[in-house]
């Protein structure tokens, strides 16, 4: 395994460092199968912001759906392997931002949800979900992967039930939970696919 210089995942350096070392066990490697389906059963295409991207592989899948999507990382490195992965006709929709300071230049109507929350200390989750709420208005909705455990060392840092619960449940109803069958190793048995809607207020 290589060697780290970097141990702060709240830096965009640490992430850098981990692309830039194609030490990536968090990658699936193409569109997980419920995003997909989720996808498919919309009956209309959807706005969508992908926060902390990585490959972006969804993006072009939504793209090709008809959808408008735009995915943000503030990892150089993320950005550029992206890119690769978009192709040059949609690189302009990876964007090099934090999640805390991006603004949308149009309402959202979906937030897609995969390994973002869980590479962030649980210090921070508070912030996350009030952005979450404070980007997506009424009705819209916050869909994607969530990672259960109590690990103590991450990233991946999991969630218990009870906490997803504690910092969703003020702004957010749930409408989606189910098992996920194409868990990648590290996520395997310990991730669900949710989607919560934004409450009003
Ligand atoms: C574990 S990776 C997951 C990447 C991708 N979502 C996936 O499923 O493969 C976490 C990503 O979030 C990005 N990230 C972490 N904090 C961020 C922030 N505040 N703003 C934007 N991106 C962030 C990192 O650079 C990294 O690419």
């Amino acid at each position: 395994m290589a060697d780290f210089q970097t141990r702060d995942p709240r830096s965009p350096a640490f992430w850098d460092e981990r692309f830039d070392k194609q030490f990536m066990p968090w990658d699936h490697g193409g569109v997980p199968a419920r995003l997909r389906q989720f996808v498919q059963d919309s009956p209309a295409p959807l706005r969508c912001l992908i926060p902390g991207c990585g490959s972006a592989y969804e993006l072009v899948f939504m793209f090709d759906s008809g959808w408008d999507a735009t995915a943000i990382d503030f990892s150089p490195a993320a950005v550029a392997a992206a890119r690769l992965v978009v192709g040059e006709r949609r690189a302009g929709q990876v964007v090099e931002a934090d999640f805390f300071a991006w603004q949308p230049t149009a309402p959202l109507d979906l937030i897609y949800e995969r390994a973002f929350l869980c590479a962030m200390p649980r210090a921070m989750w508070p912030q996350v979900a009030a952005r979450w709420a404070q980007l997506l208005p009424p009705g819209a909705v916050l869909a994607g992967y969530f990672f259960f455990d109590d690990n103590a060392k991450g990233p991946p840092f999991g969630v218990s039930r009870e906490q997803l619960q504690e910092l969703l449940s003020p702004y957010f109803d749930c409408l989606e939970d189910e098992a996920v069958t194409d868990s990648i190793a590290v996520f395997a048995g310990k991730e669900r696919w949710m989607a919560w809607s934004r409450r009003a207020g």
